[in-house]
């Protein structure tokens, strides 16, 4: 029995009469309510209902969609690849301006598919829709929007899917009008929540490999960055969840888990029976099935001595550390509020790389912070210089509102970010090539995850380093973890040839 056949069999058996106050009963009993609504429209219209689940984000994003598209299977969608759908739902990102603008874009495209066919649903979710001034926007500009909600509450979906249904009207004169058009945009934004609602679907993109969330939010207010204000508060999981939850896929055959938290060094420090994430890394360990263990984000002022005292003895912890930066300026270090300085960054890589030589260590970079001037510049590419990451991140300065940079003087013209950042990005590039040579001819293990998008005769896997490695092979490899040859670099990927 599978992780949603267990759901399934709890949704069947909830009873229909009223909704219950707990969650997830209150979930199942309108998930149950929706998929009636479906079934009978399907069987109107005589073919499935088809529904699309964007991700627009990072990692968690990524996770929050699976979440989604698993609520709309249950309910009775098939998922497709097409945004040409009954219901679609973009999962959206502001973490810069760009994100926004994608946004915006795309729900152009959309009112152009749903002004052919109204009974269309559009969804939106995620991190843009908890600012108050995007959802004016939507508001004034974007009535074709059925259905609008944030981060906090996205384990309510087939409750607010069942306002949506419930607000719809068949047009007057209009012959065949499956599911009709929603009188207005429903909204449901939460500030803030304390709640962690455990047992929903989920609907993985991948069979072999998940992602698990071990907590919510960022308490750590880097003076760039929005995610605190749009994730609320850090909160963590219990172990006992998270174990339970691991346990579980690996019955469902998943061999690869990335637990993720925007912070997960500070994982568990506000649980009633606090834990440190390195015990939880311990744990998670032992589970018989799980072969490879990930994790996303470290915050170098909260990496531990005990964490790299686990990496360096695990065998299933992968050797990839993804380590932010931000900044090689001290000064400017300060003031993005990131708590360590650029020798304290160092000191910290020297003594990871001691305790795990065989390690990947990539990071994110901001060119262009208010105030960096070319000095400040230059101590960042001595970093990547001296670190020479496998891989980086590179990201321009975007403003956002209501964050305290957003407030700061000397904002840097954008043509000497410009400058900057193609600078960085060369610097970088070398670094992670000579990385990367060091590797050619070396025989690693890789789990298969694809058949390779241009080559059908390839494969396409990871190393336990996150490298990317294109080989001979065919989809019975998909999900297992080969020996490959790494014959030929090619910057940022491989080709290899299987080794037994
Ligand atoms: N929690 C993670 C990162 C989440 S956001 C961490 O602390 O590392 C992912 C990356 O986006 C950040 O590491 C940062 O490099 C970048 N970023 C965040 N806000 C940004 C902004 N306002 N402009 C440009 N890049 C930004
Ligand atoms: Fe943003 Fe900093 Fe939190 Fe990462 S740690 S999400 S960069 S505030
Ligand atoms: Fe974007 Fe939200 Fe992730 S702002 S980076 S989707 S936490």
């Amino acid at each position: 029995m599978g992780y949603n056949d267990d759901i399934d069999r709890m949704i069947e058996a909830q009873d229909l009469t009223l909704p219950p106050e707990r969650e997830p009963q209150r979930q199942y009993y309108f998930i149950k309510k929706c998929r009636e609504i479906v079934k009978k429209e399907s069987e109107r219209l005589g073919r499935p209902l088809y529904a699309k689940s964007v991700c627009m984000g990072c990692q968690m994003n990524a996770r929050d969609s699976e979440k989604l598209a698993g609520i709309l299977e249950t309910i009775g969608y098939q998922m497709t690849d097409s945004e040409d759908a009954d219901f679609v739902i973009y999962n959206t990102c502001t973490v810069r301006e760009n994100a926004n603008n994608k946004v915006w874009g795309r729900l152009g495209y959309l009112n152009t598919y749903k002004k052919k066919h109204p009974h269309m649903k559009i969804a939106l979710c995620g991190c843009m829709m908890q600012e108050p001034k995007v959802i004016e926007k939507l508001k004034a500009s974007y009535p074709f929007v059925d259905l609008v909600f944030g981060t906090h509450n996205i384990f309510k979906f087939a409750e607010l899917m069942d306002v949506v249904f419930a607000q719809e009207r068949i047009p007057k004169g209009h012959p065949v009008m499956p599911f009709g058009v929603s009188q207005g945009m429903v909204i449901d934004i939460w500030n803030e929540t304390d709640k962690i609602v455990e047992n929903l679907p989920v609907e993985r993109k991948y069979d072999f490999k998940s992602g698990v969330n071990i907590m919510f939010g960022c308490n750590n207010f880097c003076s760039y960055c929005i995610v605190p204000y749009v994730r609320g508060r850090e909160r963590s999981r219990k172990p006992q969840d998270i174990l339970r939850e691991i346990q579980q896929l690996a019955k469902d055959g998943v061999i690869e888990v990335m637990l993720l938290g925007q912070n997960v060094n500070s994982y568990g420090k506000t649980l009633k029976d606090p834990i440190t994430f390195a015990e939880l890394l311990s744990e998670v360990e032992k589970i018989e099935g799980i072969q490879r263990i990930r994790f996303m984000t470290s915050h170098p002022k909260d990496l531990s001595d005990e964490l790299i005292q686990v990496m360096g003895r695990s065998t299933k912890i992968c050797r990839h550390l993804h380590l932010p930066l931000q900044s090689g300026s001290s000064r400017i270090l300060k003031k993005m509020n990131r708590h360590y300085n650029k020798e304290q960054y160092l000191t910290l890589v020297e003594k990871i790389r001691k305790a795990v030589p065989d390690l990947a260590l990539t990071t994110d970079i901001i060119v262009g912070f208010p105030g960096e001037t070319e000095e400040d510049f230059q101590e960042t590419m001595d970093v990547v210089k001296q670190v020479g990451y496998d891989s980086a991140f590179t990201f321009i300065y975007s403003k956002r509102t209501g964050t305290p940079a957003a407030e700061m003087e000397h904002q840097v013209p954008e043509d000497v970010v410009k400058d900057r950042f193609d600078r960085l990005l060369k610097e970088v590039q070398h670094g992670a090539a000579k990385r990367a040579q060091a590797l050619t001819g070396k025989v690693e293990t890789v789990l298969v995850e694809e058949l390779n998008e241009q080559d059908q005769a390839l494969v396409t896997g990871r190393l336990s380093n996150n490298f990317i490695v294109h080989f001979p092979g065919n989809s019975d490899l998909i999900g297992k973890i080969v020996k490959v040859k790494l014959k030929e670099c090619k910057g940022f990927y491989f080709y290899g040839e299987a080794a037994e």
